[in-house]
């Protein structure tokens, strides 16, 4: 974190996130949204091997940025994403010890993966992926906090908080893998194509976790249950590929996007202190977000 005498400011924030996550922590956390919770534990799953990678690719190019300001931000960006995935190893743990046990081999495939992709790419290629995954993470901010109510009304306020927590950080560091990409690579064709090759290969991983959970749960082969995943996954597609797609233009830059209305409130509200981050009201998803809290975890 950049700390106050240093010549370089960072805009982002570092926050502790010292959720608590009981064993019986419900994989169903969103009972009245089965198939969607379980689309959100399948990505909840690639953080602890999504974000090391990250995190490693960005720490690794900074030698090659030039700007003070740029790497203040790239390095409060790798510590935001530190603490993301310590608190979805958490929470993943939670679920695999419920019985989940088809998550270890989707967690053995994602770590060839990652452990591939640091090998064997080259740095603009990592840096393209990192940068590609950052663009959809934005476009999923800007639906999940825009749908809350729809997507986390009425859910376990621990995980909804976790989720949502973690995108409002999303939101919050939209441009530094974008500025590190910009700085070190460049090159527009090569943008594109991470971004699409990041978002493939997430959700592709994802998939396989939730169609794990929903095997376990005896729902992968119910044909209402099917209905209701195709309906989101349609849903998030339908929201989130087409902001995905405004942000192939050649001059996209994503400070030029807008921060969702909820989501500046919460930084407002949250972001500059150290008490940690609020546990949402999942009943008062409407209120103002400095209203809709239940406690300081
Ligand atoms: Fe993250
Ligand atoms: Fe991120």
């Amino acid at each position: 974190m950049t700390t106050q005498g240093d010549r370089s400011q960072s805009s982002l924030t570092v926050r502790r996130a010292p959720f608590e996550f009981p064993a019986d922590i419900p994989a169903h956390w969103n009972p009245g949204k089965i198939e969607w919770g379980h689309m959100v534990n399948g990505a909840s799953l690639a953080m602890p091997y999504l974000e090391p990678y990250l995190i490693k690719t960005v720490r690794a190019a900074l030698a090659q940025i030039d700007d003070p300001q740029l790497q203040a931000e790239a390095r409060d960006y790798c510590a935001q994403e530190g603490q993301h995935y310590r608190q979805h190893r958490l929470f993943n743990d939670r679920l695999i010890e419920q019985g989940y046990d088809g998550l270890r081999s989707v967690e053995a495939r994602m770590e060839r993966d990652y452990a591939g992709r640091l090998s064997d790419w080259s740095m603009e290629k990592r840096l393209a992926y990192t940068a590609g995954f950052e663009t959809m993470a934005l476009s999923v901010g800007h639906w999940l906090t825009d749908e809350r109510k729809r997507l986390f009304g009425g859910a376990d306020p621990v995980v909804a908080s976790l989720i949502l927590w973690h995108f409002v950080e999303e939101v919050e560091h939209k441009n530094t893998a974008f500025d590190v990409y910009q700085a070190v690579v460049g090159k527009y064709p090569l943008r594109i194509y991470g971004l699409f090759c990041a978002s493939f290969h997430v959700m592709l991983r994802s998939h396989n976790a939730y169609k794990s959970m929903l095997k376990k749960d005896g729902l992968w082969n119910n044909p209402w249950s099917r209905i209701r995943l195709w309906r989101m996954t349609s849903r998030f597609l339908s929201r989130v590929v087409p902001h995905m797609l405004r942000c192939c233009a050649p001059r996209h830059n994503p400070r030029d996007i807008e921060d969702p209305e909820w989501i500046r409130d919460w930084i407002t509200a949250y972001g500059h202190d150290d008490a940690g981050v609020p546990l949402l009201d999942t009943a008062n998803l409407d209120a103002h977000v400095s209203a809709a809290y239940l406690a300081f975890n």
